[in-house]
């Protein structure tokens, strides 16, 4: 058990992160697309919400063919989003606020219009050539290996004037720097140290476990549980393309680089079972903080599983090691849509209860729903790429809704991306006045959280696990315990809990008759119920 006084709990390990999607949170301007400024103008929301730290997608100059994780000038800011000049007020007022800053960083891939690039392809002998992953074609004229780009298709595009392939795991407008050598690893370190030198908290390094592959380019394995409806990317095992045992001496680099600025958080965008997920956070806890754990995504909404997952992950992290839990993202299908609007609130309460820092994705807080985007209105690479796959993320990426006005309140002109049909019901302004609403649950559960040192930082104990509920503890030496109880069914179920002393008071509840009332550990629940208790 921690001990208080001993234990100094940083920011990020209190906190809540907050990912805003620049593109679609704010437009000052009136080009239809969200920027700097607009962030800026919404500062007093987020910081009413009650989160920790922002996490701004791409803002970087960018050809946008993957919508600025394309990057062409890593020590710059789009136009689209403002100039420098703005990134610097914004940073500044959110430091007012007592807030946070975390940028995304690519660092896997450049634009194919970086100036890098365009060196690089430009000869053979150029310095910069050995900066990107370049090879000679098979003697049939065939790739040099069998790696497939995650957005569909071969991963090895052909260079006519210099007569080799050069390896992008994504766009062929994304190709990827060999991290194999040594300038390309200083490089970025520099971009990171630039960013840190203006006051940015933190980073959130792209696809982490992509940075270095095989050093002879092996094939990857066939993946026997491949099925039509799944990316092309999964017909494969990306056993030798992603996840090599290297990428952890350059995460430890990138770590030292933070190191040597107080209280800056490392967190690593990483798609891995939780056993290889863990490994990042290095060895002696000098890799990663964080590596983003995005179970509560990728798992199917069942009880059991999700009580073993967190066990799993719960023994399998290293000592010191300080989880964290995802419940939406700009990738990912909406948790609103997956799980149903009910459930949505169990979740959040999920989110906000496990140990671990959350991160809330932008609209999540209002239950924003994934957006149906008719099919010649299709932005997303990933989506334009595999057309029958439904694999876009356009629906997910949709501008936020903050009142009735006609554009959401979003923009003066013409939305990027087509907004939500029931904007007019469902948004900022209408739910601040429900005290019922999505909103308004994140936000007293958001100050509850950080008001309750147990909730905050406590230890987890699992208490229950059946079909249909979930239940653990939270408890924090001397301080009050909660008991958190999920019905992750609708159905109405009654359950008893082993310990016959529970005693408690339901502080906050999905459905608010609850509030209030006393219960002991024998307890008939409603579909969708999910309950805070304090204990006595
Ligand atoms: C990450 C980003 C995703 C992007 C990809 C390539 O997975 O989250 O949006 O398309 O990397 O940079």
């Amino acid at each position: 058990m921690m001990n208080e006084g001993l234990t100094r709990y940083v920011w990020w390990q209190e906190g809540i992160i907050y990912q805003i999607y620049p593109r679609s949170f704010q437009d000052s301007n009136g080009d239809g697309i969200g920027d700097l400024q607009g962030v800026l103008q919404r500062l007093n929301y987020l910081s009413a919400l009650g989160i920790t730290a922002v996490w701004l997608s791409p803002i970087y100059p960018s050809p946008m063919a993957d919508f600025g994780y394309d990057i062409a000038d890593y020590q710059g800011v789009h136009p689209l989003f403002g100039s420098l000049n703005d990134f610097d007020a914004l940073i500044e007022a959110i430091h007012q606020r007592g807030m946070k800053l975390i940028l995304d960083l690519v660092p896997n891939h450049t634009s194919d219009q970086h100036p890098w690039f365009l060196e690089s392809r430009s000869s053979r002998d150029n310095p910069k050539r050995d900066w990107y992953i370049w090879q000679d074609k098979l003697p049939d004229g065939s790739p040099p290996n069998n790696w497939l780009s995650v957005f569909g298709g071969n991963a090895w595009e052909w260079d006519e004037t210099t007569g080799q392939f050069y390896y992008h795991a994504f766009l062929k407008e994304q190709p990827d720097l060999n991290w194999r050598n040594p300038e390309v690893q200083e490089a970025m370190l520099n971009v990171m140290r630039f960013w840190l030198d203006k006051g940015v908290d933190g980073f959130r390094v792209d696809v982490m476990w992509h940075l270095i592959k095989d050093k002879n380019l092996r094939d990857n394995p066939v993946n026997p549980d491949y099925q039509p409806h799944m990316a092309t990317y999964d017909q494969l095992l990306p056993v030798y393309s992603t996840d090599q045992p290297e990428v952890h001496d350059l995460v430890r680099q990138m770590r030292h680089v933070l190191d040597g600025y107080t209280d800056r958080l490392l967190i690593g965008e990483i798609y891995l079972p939780i056993h290889q997920l863990v490994t990042y956070y290095g060895i002696d806890g000098k890799g990663a903080h964080l590596p983003f754990n995005f179970q509560l995504l990728t798992l199917p909404w069942e009880a059991r599983q999700l009580a073993t997952a967190i066990d799993q992950y719960e023994g399998l992290l290293p000592a010191n090691g300080w989880p964290n839990w995802v419940l939406g993202n700009h990738d990912q299908p909406r948790i609103t849509s997956r799980i149903g609007r009910e459930q949505a609130r169990v979740a959040a309460l999920m989110l906000l209860t496990l140990r671990g820092t959350p991160t809330i994705y932008y609209g999540e807080e209002i239950g924003m729903q994934d957006v149906p985007i008719p099919f010649d209105e299709v932005q997303d690479p990933q989506g334009l790429n595999m057309p029958d796959k439904n694999l876009s993320r356009d629906p997910v990426r949709t501008p936020m809704q903050w009142d009735d006005s006609p554009n959401a309140g979003f923009t003066e002109g013409k939305p990027w991306l087509r907004l939500a049909r029931n904007f007019s019901r469902e948004n900022v302004e209408r739910q601040q006045q429900d005290p019922y609403s999505m909103l308004s649950f994140y936000k007293r559960l958001i100050k509850l959280r950080q008001q309750e040192p147990s909730l905050m930082v406590g230890d987890y104990v699992p208490v229950y696990a059946s079909e249909q509920v979930l239940g653990y503890m939270r408890q924090f030496d001397g301080q009050p315990r909660f008991l958190v109880l999920l019905n992750l069914s609708h159905r109405p179920c009654y359950l008893t809990l082993n310990d016959s002393s529970i005693n408690g008071v339901v502080v906050l509840a999905t459905a608010p008759e609850w509030e209030g009332n006393r219960v002991t550990n024998s307890i008939s629940l409603g579909g969708d119920d999910g309950l805070l208790i304090r204990l006595d």
